[in-house]
């Protein structure tokens, strides 16, 4: 069954592994202030956690793995964080790329490209080059990635098509996609995981989280390990998803 249409299936418990696992990866910053330490700490921790949880994704029966990174509203942070977490992001496309490629890990950044610095586009186009090939598992870093800009774009690029009127929701699927280069359709997000204990959303994959099992703890982001990545898909493992639907007898 096509993913766009899932929402149309029977009400069962979710006992096979989320196939879109999408990251909000919250907390650096107060994680790193605990400590007693400025926050730029807790991005360069926050980045090794990243490593960690991509490794251990394609084993849990993850096929997608969407991380946010960076929202279009962070570029409102004082310049001297975001030239850190600009930074950051470039260190990790070109010293993981390999090792993504040798896992068959494929890469792919999803957001806005029209206010990256050259030398980032540079490295996301190698980073995607090098990763083509990944069949195990697709990842998608959301960098300055807005879920309302995404759709503003798919309406925009709709009606430069010749309308919107015969619109289906497959097709804003794929306009999303293309808003957002990911080079395919944009997935319904099975489980959201949020770290960092806050409760929101932040602008992240709206209209792909329509059904979306929500996960929120209060780790810290550089402190969520691999087994705090089993956790919540063994906790997915437990829900009921309905769809809209009544649960089946027995
Ligand atoms: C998440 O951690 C990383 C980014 C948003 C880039 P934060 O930097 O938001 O950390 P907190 O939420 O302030 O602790
Ligand atoms: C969301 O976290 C963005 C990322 C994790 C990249 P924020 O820390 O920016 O979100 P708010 O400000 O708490 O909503
Ligand atoms: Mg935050």
């Amino acid at each position: 069954m096509p993913r766009g249409n899932s929402a149309l299936s029977a009400a069962s418990p979710a006992t096979r592994p989320p196939e879109h696992v999408a990251i909000i990866m919250d907390g650096n910053g107060r994680w790193a202030l605990a400590q007693g330490r400025a926050r730029e700490w807790g991005h360069r921790r926050g980045a090794e956690a990243v490593r960690k949880v991509v490794e251990a994704a394609p084993g849990l029966g993850i096929r997608t793995l969407t991380l946010y990174a960076f929202s279009s509203d962070n570029w409102k942070r004082p310049a001297r964080e975001v030239a850190l977490l600009m930074r950051l992001f470039r260190r990790y496309l070109s010293k993981e790329a390999a090792r993504l490629a040798e896992n068959g890990v494929r890469l792919r950044v999803v957001g806005r490209r029209d206010r990256l610095a050259p030398e980032i586009l540079e490295a996301i186009e190698l980073a995607e080059a090098t990763t083509v090939h990944g069949r195990r598992m697709t990842l998608r870093l959301a960098v300055d990635y807005s879920s309302r800009h995404a759709l503003l774009e798919a309406v925009r690029l709709a009606a430069a098509d010749g309308g919107a009127a015969d619109l289906e929701r497959d097709m804003v699927a794929a306009l999303l996609g293309r808003a957002t280069h990911a080079d395919g359709p944009s997935p319904d997000v099975d489980l959201l995981i949020r770290t960092g204990g806050e409760q929101r959303l932040s602008d992240f994959l709206l209209w792909e989280c329509a059904y979306a099992e929500l996960y929120f703890t209060p780790t810290m982001w550089p402190d969520f390990t691999a087994q705090d990545l089993a956790a919540a898909v063994r906790d997915f493992g437990s829900r009921e998803r309905r769809f809209g639907t009544v649960a089946l007898a027995g």
